[in-house]
């Protein structure tokens, strides 16, 4: 097998997850720098692709220098999939495109998503015109259904109409975050198909990492488990074991809001905000609960340096 997913798999590590909100440039940054073996953008989607004139989409566009960033698309109309996906390729610079059959948002539904796995042949027309409009891999991430699990199915014809992976979370779309991913499920998607199988869901330690890198998947995904802690991506990437000072921990959140600030730039009233990061920040430093009320409030990256400064200094 050749592409791009083959040859990120052919060594140690773990994928950072599509997550809304939060798997933005300066996120994959950081996951990117400590040994991801991919990440995947934020979902976009394919028809507010093409009624966008310009490459400044934030939610496409990459760092200076990024690779290995997959970009995820979302919608279920070929001939618009297609469109987006020529449009990603000349405007974004992706390793691969994949397509979302997994959001369960209402505002997303009979718009693509995990709508998807109801009508599975749709989707299988989706895959094989986004193959028609690129050269690089196309692949497709699911839940295991809409309320049943029907993954072993739906995995099977993504395969034949020629994706090149398939990233399972383990839930049904009627689950939505509820209940524990089922392993056993993905389990048996990976062994159903020859294409690699990536799993999803719930890993949040090393060890539950590890223990479902064993279970036949091609590699494991992590999404809210790396929100302030990349380092996962390093220790899987590497095999140690070791979760960095309070020191190191607080100048890297100090670090993801200096990027979010470079980024994204001065907002309408000329502020470089880092307001999204209010959720984030404060999970670099579980130890240190002290902190958190004054993190939930910062507007600007100075304004962090301010409230980490004893840490920061050692
Ligand atoms: C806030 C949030 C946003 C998400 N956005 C996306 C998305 O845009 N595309 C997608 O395929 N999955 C999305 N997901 C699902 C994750 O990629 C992942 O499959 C799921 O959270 C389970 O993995 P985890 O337990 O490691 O977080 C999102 C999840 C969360 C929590």
């Amino acid at each position: 097998m050749s592409g791009f997913y083959a040859s990120r798999l052919n060594r140690p590590g773990a994928v950072l997850a599509p997550m809304a909100g939060y798997s933005d440039a300066p996120m994959r940054q950081l996951a990117a720098e400590q040994g991801a073996l991919w990440t995947v953008s934020e979902m976009i989607s394919a028809r507010g692709l093409m009624e966008h004139d310009g490459p400044d989409l934030t939610l496409g566009r990459p760092y200076p220098g990024e690779s290995a960033r997959v970009v995820q698309l979302f919608g279920a109309i070929p001939e618009y999939l297609a469109a987006a996906v020529q449009r990603t390729e000349e405007w974004f610079a992706p390793a691969a495109i994949d397509l979302n059959m997994g959001c369960p948002v209402p505002k997303v539904h009979g718009k693509g998503g995990a709508c998807l796995l109801q009508t599975p042949e749709v989707a299988y027309s989706l895959i094989r015109a986004m193959k028609s409009a690129t050269t690089l891999d196309v692949s497709a991430k699911i839940r295991l259904g809409w309320d049943e699990n029907r993954a072993v199915e739906v995995a099977q014809g993504l395969e034949a109409a020629g994706a090149a992976m398939i990233t399972v979370h383990g839930r049904t779309s009627k689950q939505r975050y509820t209940g524990e991913a089922d392993w056993d499920a993905i389990a048996q998607v990976a062994a159903a198909v020859n294409i690699p199988v990536i799993g999803s869901g719930d890993i949040t330690t090393l060890d539950a990492a590890r223990q479902r890198q064993s279970s036949g998947v091609a590699a494991v995904m992590i999404g809210r488990g790396a929100v302030g802690n990349p380092w996962l991506f390093a220790a899987l990437a590497s095999g140690s074991d070791e979760y960095p000072s309070a020191q190191v921990r607080a100048r890297t959140a100090l670090r993801h809001a200096e990027l979010q600030a470079e980024f994204y730039g001065e907002d309408r009233y000329g502020v470089r905000s880092v307001k999204p990061l209010r959720k984030v920040l404060p999970k670099y430093l579980p130890d240190h609960p002290e902190l958190r009320d004054e993190l939930v409030k910062v507007d600007t990256a100075q304004d962090v340096a301010r409230v980490l400064a004893p840490l920061l200094d050692g």
